[in-house]
């Protein structure tokens, strides 16, 4: 039996692929996996499931932003009504973490500290001399301080993205015991890897990275973690200063704890100091807001602030910035509203028209209009990229934008301003009615 098979097989004529055949076909085969087990092996598998029981705030479409270049933007040129213009709201922004990127929305509640959501974290380092040991006496390590740190002088933070998602009764995994429910939803955070300065091996990662969809490095926190959820991670409370203010304050990620993806944060941004991520706490006194805000006999209440500069809300006019825009020196890339940072963006009448307004009216809510924002550098940063222009807007804003004498040698571009009520609602679209106008003088911290 087995001759004759034997002697069959001789017998027809088979194809005989050449060897290189086989080893080619077993690597085609076995490569994808190979890359895969890669990228686990290298941890560069972060992409996350999409946060339970929640759903992503902000715009699903375009950004209200895509025509701000458009030529009727630049000044007073929509429907007027008895020669007045007509204002509205053409963009809404909340910054979730300070300096960083931001999240359009279509509407937003605000409180009395602003814009829900807005401002609620902030990245900080910690700042003193250095080297500090287990030596040092506990007087000198005392003189360390948490200091919040911008795009001011780390331009690349404009790079990390943020998410809010909140808790949304409609989604199938929706309960009220959910802890991403529990803590009021979850603050995603997306950051570009490493890929540069890491030698032979970082060329691998980034390339990987790129093939598998994983060039971003995701955090989850939850948005206003609860008691239990403070307890269970192990958040830290400590002072973070912040401008004059010293804000007792939640460390919800830190470099002293071993939090692996903040150190790939602190490595990406070029930070050497400890750095750590913190929330503004709810069980602690917040930031009052004085200055030339109104005081609580007018208002009623006591205006406060989570992680903003000076002021709960800023509004800027549309056409101010194109006006900025077009004087701009020659070369100078094209310049967004989003480069100054606005809650709320408004088009319908002239440039600088605001300079002026003490108190309006936005849908059916009232605002008080603060002061005037006086302008540091950050500006120049480019809100995509987080690169840094050498000279513009700030030369241009100095030229002929120093209008303020409560600090004549700044430029001022957008105003400040204070709720009327802890409880207010705003939406894309909603009418602007200038209800008092007057002078302005800025306070300096
Ligand atoms: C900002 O612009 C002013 C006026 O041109 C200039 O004197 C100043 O040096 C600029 N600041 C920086 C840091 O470029």
């Amino acid at each position: 039996m087995s001759s004759q098979y034997l002697g069959l097989a001789t017998h027809v004529p088979r194809f005989e692929p050449p060897l290189t055949t086989y080893i080619a076909v077993s690597i085609a085969c076995i490569l994808p996996a190979l890359l895969w087990g890669l990228t686990h092996v290298l941890a560069l598998h972060s992409r996350q499931d999409k946060p339970e029981g929640c759903r992503k705030l902000g715009l699903s479409g375009k950004s209200h932003l895509v025509d701000e270049h458009d030529d009727r933007y630049k000044g007073a040129v929509e429907g007027q009504q008895n020669g007045a213009a007509t204002w509205r709201v053409k963009s809404l922004w909340i910054y979730p973490i300070k300096s960083c990127r931001g999240v359009e929305v279509e509407r937003g509640t605000i409180i009395g500290t602003g814009m829900e959501y807005d401002r609620q974290f902030s990245f900080a380092q910690l700042s003193g001399k250095f080297p500090v040991s287990a030596n040092t006496p506990q007087e000198e390590k005392a003189k360390h301080t948490w200091k919040f740190i911008t795009q001011r002088s780390l331009p690349p933070m404009a790079t990390i993205k943020t998410e809010v998602w909140v808790p949304d009764p409609s989604s199938p995994t929706y309960s009220g015991w959910h802890p991403n429910v529990r803590s009021g939803g979850v603050l995603v955070i997306k950051f570009p890897r490493i890929q540069s300065d890491e030698g032979f091996m970082g060329k691998v990662k980034g390339i990987l990275a790129l093939v598998f969809d994983q060039a971003e490095r995701e955090i989850h926190i939850p948005f206003n973690p609860t008691p239990e959820q403070i307890a269970q991670n192990g958040y830290a409370v400590d002072d973070m200063e912040i401008w004059k203010d010293r804000p007792r304050s939640l460390i919800v990620a830190s470099t002293e704890k071993d939090d692996l993806w903040i150190q790939e944060l602190r490595s990406y941004l070029g930070i050497t100091n400890h750095f750590a991520l913190f929330r503004v706490s709810t069980d602690d006194q917040p930031r009052e807001v004085y200055r030339c805000a109104p005081r609580k006999e007018e208002l009623g209440y006591q205006p406060t602030i989570g992680f903003q500069d000076a002021y709960p809300l800023h509004i800027l006019n549309l056409a101010s910035v194109r006006d900025v825009g077009s004087k701009l020196q020659k070369g100078a890339p094209p310049l967004s509203a989003r480069n100054f940072r606005p809650n709320i963006v408004i088009t319908g009448g002239g440039a600088y028209d605001e300079d002026s307004w003490k108190r309006i009216k936005i849908g059916g809510y009232q605002y008080y209009v603060s002061c005037r924002t006086v302008r540091c550098l950050l500006p120049n940063v480019n809100p995509i990229t987080g690169q840094r222009h050498r000279s513009e807007p700030n030369r241009t804003l100095k030229d002929f934008r120093c209008i303020d004498a409560g600090d004549a040698k700044n430029a001022c571009l957008g105003m400040q301003m204070v709720p009327a009520l802890e409880d207010s609602q705003m939406q894309v679209g909603d009418e602007i009615k200038v209800l008092e106008t007057g002078e302005h003088l800025y306070m300096k911290q």
